[in-house]
């Protein structure tokens, strides 16, 4: 994108903003991809050269649950070292800033949480938990020994699992109530959609009721995905870049 093309989206959605109340945003891997955390599609992504049905499924880990543990401690030491960039922080500014905020993410890297947001709404869970296969218990990270052998077990030997969703499993019902009631209250001024390649139908439906109900719709991605034709703004640019910028003066 031009730099002037980029500075014209970023000058309507900071003037969208100066307006708002009312703001939705939506996060998908690439809000942490400048805090060096991987994506899953693209040249890049985790799915490029790993199969979703072995490190992201029930049956995945009921087949080789060593495997699966492997992929995630690796990814939770990632999670653990990486910090919030300055798009996470962009995002916790919003929820001060704005009086209906609502940020639902499909992340499970707990970055958002620390750039200080309150309530993130984690559809996907967290890699940042483990839970008790047959209890559903919940641990926080630290307190499993990443350094034991896989696949983790409680102290008492019980089975844990990432406390994620996975291919096949229900999407968190916390997360879809929060969204439906937060659209419920009244319409966003603003949908921000950002580093999502939105391939999930309650993602594309939630962008559609917005649309339907008025909300600016706002795409930040430098590859933009497939709803970037129904978007009123699409930013082709990194999150941390333009964020910050949506809510300065020029
Ligand atoms: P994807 O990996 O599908 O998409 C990441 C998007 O981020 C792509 O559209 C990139 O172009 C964009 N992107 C890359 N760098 C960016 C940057 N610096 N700023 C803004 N955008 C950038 O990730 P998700 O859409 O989050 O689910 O994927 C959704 C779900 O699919 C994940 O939660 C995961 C995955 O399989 C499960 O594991 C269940």
């Amino acid at each position: 994108m031009a730099p002037d093309e980029t500075e014209k989206t970023v000058e309507r959605v900071r003037s969208a903003f100066k307006h708002a109340n009312r703001v939705f945003v939506i996060t998908g891997a690439g809000v942490s991809a400048e805090s060096g955390i991987r994506t899953f599609r693209g040249r890049e992504g985790w799915w490029k050269n790993n199969d979703p049905a072995e490190l992201a499924s029930p049956e995945g880990f009921a087949r080789n649950p060593r495997l699966v543990w492997e992929w995630y401690i690796h990814r939770i030491m990632i999670a653990c070292d990486a910090t919030p960039n300055p798009g996470h922080l962009a995002i916790a500014e919003m929820e001060r800033r704005f009086d209906g905020f609502l940020l639902l993410t499909q992340n499970v890297d707990g970055l958002h949480q620390r750039a200080g947001n309150h309530a993130v709404h984690e559809i996907h869970g967290s890699i940042m938990r483990a839970r008790e296969v047959d209890s559903g218990v919940v641990y926080p990270v630290e307190e499993l020994d990443l350094n034991a052998e896989p696949p983790l077990k409680t102290s008492e030997g019980k089975p844990l699992r990432p406390d994620v969703v996975w291919f096949g499993e229900i999407i968190r019902e916390k997360a879809v109530n929060a969204v439906n009631d937060f659209l419920a209250e009244g319409a966003p001024d603003v949908l921000l959609l950002v580093g999502t390649s939105a391939m999930f139908a309650y993602i594309q439906q939630w962008v559609m009721i917005c649309r339907a109900c008025g909300s600016m719709l706002v795409e930040v991605n430098p590859e933009p995905g497939q709803l970037a034709g129904l978007c009123d703004v699409v930013c082709m640019a990194k999150a941390g870049e333009v964020l910050p910028r949506f809510l300065t003066s020029p």
